[in-house]
C-alpha cells in the first residue's frame, strides 16, 4: 500500500491519477465510449436517476457478499471484466490483475485479446492461491470467435485445460471502428500463430463485403458452440430481450446485459434500463450479469436490486493498473467490496439475493 498515492478513496480517485499516468493515446484508448464523468453517460444518468431505499432494523448478522454462480463459490457479485492488453497500462497487465484478483477471493473474466497468454494468467491465479493459502477462485475465458473454426476450438480447449470454469462469448464487438496501434512488446498473445486478421475498420470505410462482417458471429455459432463445451456459456454483450431469450433456448447459462462500455454503438440504452425488460422475456431462472459505467458499491447495488446477479468491472481496473499494477487492482476491488458492504448494510440487506425491487425508490 506504501507506493500508492495517499489520496485514494473511490474509483473516481483511481481514474484521476491513472490519466495523469498513462500516455495520452493509451489514455483516449481506455476512455473510448466513456462520457464527461468517465462512465458512458446512459450510463450515469441511468444510475444517478435510481434511488435507493434503505430498510432498518432487519437482521444484518451473519451477513455475506457471497454469490454462487453455476455452482461456483464467488465472494463478491463483483468481476473483471474482459479487457484487452493490459500491458498497455502495466508491465505486469492480466498477470497483476489475477494476482489481484485472486488475493480479493474474485473472477477475472480474461479477455482473449491478453497480452499475456491464458495459460500464463492461469499458472499465475494457481500460485497466488497458493501463496495466500487460500482456494482457487474461479476465473473465466472470454471468447472471441475466429474466421476459422479450428482456431476458435483450439482457444476453448486451451482454456478448459488451463482451469477456467466458463466461457462468455463476446458478440457485440465484431464490427468497431478505428483500431489502436498497440504499441512495441503488446500483442494479443493467445493468437500468436493465427493468421492475422482485420480487426477493425477505418471510419467512414465500406464494411459490408469485408471479413469483419463476413466472419461475425451468428446465432449458428452459437448453437456450435454450446456443443464444443461443457463449461457454463455465457453470451456477453446482449441488449435486446429477444436476444437474451434466443440465448437462453440455445442453451446459454447466463447473459452478460452490456454494450461494451459505450464502446461499440452511441445511443444504447444504459445496461441498468435493460435489466427488467430482460428478466420478463427470460424469466426468474437465468443469471443476469450487467457492465457499464459501475463504478461504486451503491452503483453496484442499484444493478442488483434490479434484478442482475453479478456485475462487472471494466476500465477502473486499467486505471488501477497505471496507478499501481497489482496493488491498485487489489486496493481498487477492496474499495468497492467495502462500498458495497456499506450499502447492503445501510439497505438493511445481509445477503446478495435479500436485494430487490423493494430497495429502489420511484417518486409517486
Ligand atoms: C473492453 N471490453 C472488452 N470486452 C470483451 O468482451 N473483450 C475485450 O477484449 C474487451 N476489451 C476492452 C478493452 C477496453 C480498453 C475497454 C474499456 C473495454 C468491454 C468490457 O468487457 C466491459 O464490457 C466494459 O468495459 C464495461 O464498462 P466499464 O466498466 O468500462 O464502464
Amino acid at each position: 500500500m506504501s507506493a500508492l498515492p495517499e489520496d485514494l478513496h473511490t474509483l473516481g480517485d483511481y481514474e484521476r491519477h491513472a490519466a495523469t499516468r498513462l500516455p495520452s493515446a493509451i489514455w483516449g484508448h481506455i476512455q473510448e465510449g466513456s462520457g464527461f464523468h468517465g462512465a458512458p453517460d446512459n450510463d450515469r444518468l441511468a444510475l444517478d436517476r435510481i434511488k435507493l431505499l434503505p430498510r432498518r432494523l432487519t437482521d444484518l448478522r451473519g451477513g455475506s457478499t457471497a454469490i454462487e454462480l453455476f455452482g461456483q463459490h464467488h465472494a463478491t457479485p463483483i468481476l473483471l471484466a474482459p479487457v484487452a492488453y493490459q500491458r498497455l497500462a502495466h508491465p505486469e497487465g492480466e498477470l497483476a490483475s489475477v494476482r489481484a484478483a485472486t488475493a480479493m477471493g474474485l473472477s477475472m473474466v480474461l479477455s482473449t485479446l491478453s497480452s499475456v497468454t491464458l495459460e500464463e494468467v492461469a499458472q499465475a491465479a494457481q500460485d497466488a492461491a497458493r501463496q495466500l493459502a487460500q482456494p482457487e477462485v474461479p476465473h473465466w475465458f472470454q471468447l472471441y470467435a475466429q474466421p476459422d473454426r479450428d482456431h476458435t476450438l483450439a482457444l476453448i480447449r486451451r482454456a478448459e485445460e488451463a482451469g477456467y470454469r466458463a466461457i462468455a462469448f463476446t458478440v457485440d464487438a465484431a464490427v468497431k471502428r478505428a483500431g489502436f496501434p498497440l504499441p512495441p512488446g503488446v500483442e494479443a498473445a493467445n493468437l500468436r500463430g493465427f493468421p492475422t486478421q482485420q480487426q477493425v475498420t477505418n471510419h467512414g470505410a465500406i464494411l459490408f463485403g469485408t471479413p469483419l462482417t463476413e466472419n461475425a458471429p451468428r446465432w449458428e455459432d452459437v448453437a456450435w458452440l454450446r456443443k464444443q463445451t461443457s463449461l457454463p456459456l455465457l453470451i456477453k454483450g446482449l441488449a435486446a430481450p429477444e436476444d437474451a431469450r434466443m440465448a437462453a433456448q440455445m442453451g446459454a447459462d447466463a447473459v452478460v446485459i452490456s454494450h461494451h462500455g459505450g464502446r461499440v454503438l452511441p445511443g444504447m440504452p444504459s445496461a441498468l434500463e435493460l435489466i427488467a425488460p430482460i428478466r420478463k422475456a427470460v424469466g426468474p431462472d437465468l443469471p443476469l450479469l450487467v457492465d457499464g459505467g459501475l463504478r461504486s458499491g451503491t452503483d453496484i447495488a442499484k444493478a442488483l436490486a434490479l434484478g442482475a446477479q453479478a456485475v462487472l468491472i471494466g476500465r477502473p481496473q486499467m486505471h488501477a493498473l497505471a496507478v499501481g499494477g497489482f496493488t491498485g487492482v487489489a486496493h481498487m476491488l477492496h474499495i468497492l467490496r467495502a462500498e458495497l458492504e456499506l450499502a447492503m448494510a445501510q439497505l438493511g440487506c445481509a445477503s446478495v439475493s435479500q436485494l430487490g425491487p423493494q430497495h429502489l425508490f420511484r417518486a409517486p
